[in-house]
């Protein structure tokens, strides 16, 4: 079993989002077996919250379940917990290696698994604004996602 946490700022919008995306791919590719996946904030602004309304509402409408999901910060131990740490944005990786130091291998970017050019950018902070954000954040996660799972399954030596 291999373990996954996805990183963003608050753990309302973003990274509640990609673990969801995560547990639906993973489900529908017969791989959930092989994989868990956590999500946290690299700060506590919003711990114990349920995820974000913009949130919840994008995963409802594409058959994602984050609903169960509370924001809580990424701890010291999570380092050692989780065999890969996916980080949102720049400063999230950047705060997770300078401010938490966590192993740099450990360390990706959500979108540097993008197969549509899009590798080294961040995925969007939607706080803050409207539905089209969530929902351009949904799409931005669901395609970069595919390449993740991809690469942890070449990764952890199977082919899906
Ligand atoms: P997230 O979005 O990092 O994707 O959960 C944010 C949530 C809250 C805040 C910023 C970003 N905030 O400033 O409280």
């Amino acid at each position: 079993m291999q373990s996954v946490l996805f990183v963003c700022l608050g753990n309302i919008c973003r990274s509640p989002l990609a673990q969801g995306i995560f547990e639906k791919q993973t489900v529908d590719l017969n791989l959930s077996t092989f994989y868990v996946a956590d999500s946290a904030g690299t700060s506590a602004w919003h711990q114990g919250e349920k995820p974000h309304s913009g949130s919840l509402a994008v995963a409802r409408r594409h058959g994602v379940s984050i609903e169960k999901q509370r924001s809580r910060p990424v701890h010291a131990k999570d380092a050692e917990i989780f065999d890969y740490i996916v980080a949102m944005d720049l400063e999230n990786r950047r705060n997770l290696l300078t401010e938490f130091r966590f192993p740099e291998e450990k360390i990706f970017l959500m979108r540097d698994f993008a197969k549509d050019g899009k590798k080294g950018l961040s995925v969007p902070d939607p706080w803050g604004h409207g539905d089209d954000a969530f929902e351009n954040v949904f799409s931005i996660l669901d395609e970069a996602m595919r390449g993740f799972i991809e690469f942890l399954h070449k990764n952890t030596g199977n082919k899906i």
